[in-house]
C-alpha cells in the first residue's frame, strides 16, 4: 500500500491492465482461428517435482490458457523422473499435432540438465523462447519465438511511447532467461545497451546514466532511488516476498518514483506480462503450424 505521504512523480506502468487488454485480443484471435481450423491452440505444461513457487506459476499459466481459449495439457511428474523419461515425453509432444507449445517449468531437479531439455524441444514449439535457435534468431535480427519476460518488458516500454533509438539502456543481471535476451530485444529496437552482472564494477555509475533501467538481478532493493536519472523509465523484473507477506522488487520503488518518469510496480508490473507473452507465443506457434503465417 502506498502511503499518502508519497511524493511520487513517476507514472505507473500498469502491467496488469496491459496484460488484461492483450489477453482479450489473444483470446479473440485464438477463438477465430479455432473456429476456422477446428481445433484450439494446444500448450503442454510440464512440471517436474513439487516446488511450491513453480506450482503457483504453472497453475497461473494453465488458468491463463483456459481464459484465452488455449487447451493446456498438464504433465506433472515426480521429482525422481529421469532425464531420459523427460526427453521421451518431449519427443512425443514434439510429434503431437495438437500440441503447438511445450513449456518445461524451470528449475528442474538437479539430476536433470536444463540445457539438454531446452534443446530437445522443437524450436517451433519453444513458446518460452529459451531454445538456442530462438535466441540466435533474435540475435540475428530475425526474431521467431521470443523469450516471454523480455518480450513483455518491451511491450511495457512501448506503452510509454518512447523512441528507443539511441536510448541508453542498462540491464542489471545477465541471466539466460531475462538479462541476455532483454539486451538482444533492446539492441534490435535501436537502443545503446549495457548489461551489468555480478562481476561488473561501478553499478551505480551505470544506472545513473541510464534512460531505461531493466532490473533483473534477483536482489531486493539493489537499485537505489537516488541513482535514477530524472525522467528515466524503470522496469523491475525482481520479485521478493517480505516477512509480512507483501511483494517487492529489485528497485527501491518509492524513492525511485521521485526521479523516474515511468516505473513498473511489484506486483502488477512485469509479472502479469510474462504469462501474457507465453499465451501470445502459443497462438503465434499455432498460426505457424496452421500455415497462417
Ligand atoms: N521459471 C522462471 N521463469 C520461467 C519462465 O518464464 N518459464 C519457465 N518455463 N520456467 C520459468
Amino acid at each position: 500500500m502506498r502511503s499518502i505521504m508519497t511524493t511520487s512523480t513517476a507514472q505507473i506502468l500498469d502491467g496488469k491492465a496491459l496484460a488484461a487488454r492483450m489477453r482479450q485480443d489473444i483470446g479473440l484471435e485464438a477463438e477465430q482461428l479455432s473456429q476456422k481450423h477446428g481445433r484450439k491452440p494446444g500448450l503442454a505444461v510440464i512440471l517436474v517435482g513439487a516446488d511450491p513457487a513453480s506450482q503457483v506459476y504453472v497453475k497461473a499459466k494453465k488458468t491463463g490458457c483456459e481464459k484465452a481459449g488455449i487447451a493446456s495439457y498438464s504433465h506433472e511428474l515426480p521429482a525422481n523422473t529421469t532425464q531420459q523419461h523427460l526427453l521421451g515425453l518431449i519427443t512425443e509432444l514434439n510429434q503431437d499435432p495438437k500440441i503447438d507449445g511445450i513449456l518445461v517449468q524451470l528449475p528442474v531437479p538437479a539430476h536433470i540438465n536444463s540445457e539438454t531439455i531446452i534443446e530437445a524441444i522443437d524450436p517451433g514449439k519453444d513458446v518460452d523462447g529459451f531454445h538456442p535457435y530462438n535466441l540466435g534468431r533474435l540475435a540475428a535480427r530475425q526474431p521467431a519465438l521470443r523469450s516471454c519476460t523480455p518480450y513483455g518488458c518491451m511491450k511495457l516500454i512501448e506503452e510509454t511511447g518512447v523512441d528507443l533509438h539511441g536510448m541508453e539502456c542498462v540491464i542489471v543481471g545477465a541471466s539466460n532467461i531475462v538479462g541476455r535476451p532483454m539486451a538482444l530485444e533492446l539492441l534490435l529496437a535501436g537502443a545503446t545497451v549495457t548489461v551489468t552482472h555480478k562481476f561488473s564494477r561501478g553499478l551505480q555509475s551505470h544506472v545513473e546514466r541510464a534512460d531505461i533501467v531493466v532490473a533483473a538481478a534477483g536482489k531486493q532493493g539493489l537499485i537505489k532511488g537516488e541513482w535514477i536519472k530524472p525522467g528515466a523509465i524503470i522496469i523491475d523484473v525482481g520479485i521478493h516476498r517480505l516477512e509480512d507477506g507483501s511483494l517487492t522488487g529489485d528497485v527501491a520503488f518509492e524513492e525511485a518514483s521521485q526521479n523516474a518518469a515511468w516505473i513498473t510496480p511489484v506486483p502488477g508490473g512485469v509479472g502479469p506480462m510474462t504469462i501474457t507473452m507465453l499465451l501470445a507465443n502459443t497462438v503465434q506457434a499455432f498460426k505457424t503450424h496452421l500455415g497462417e503465417e
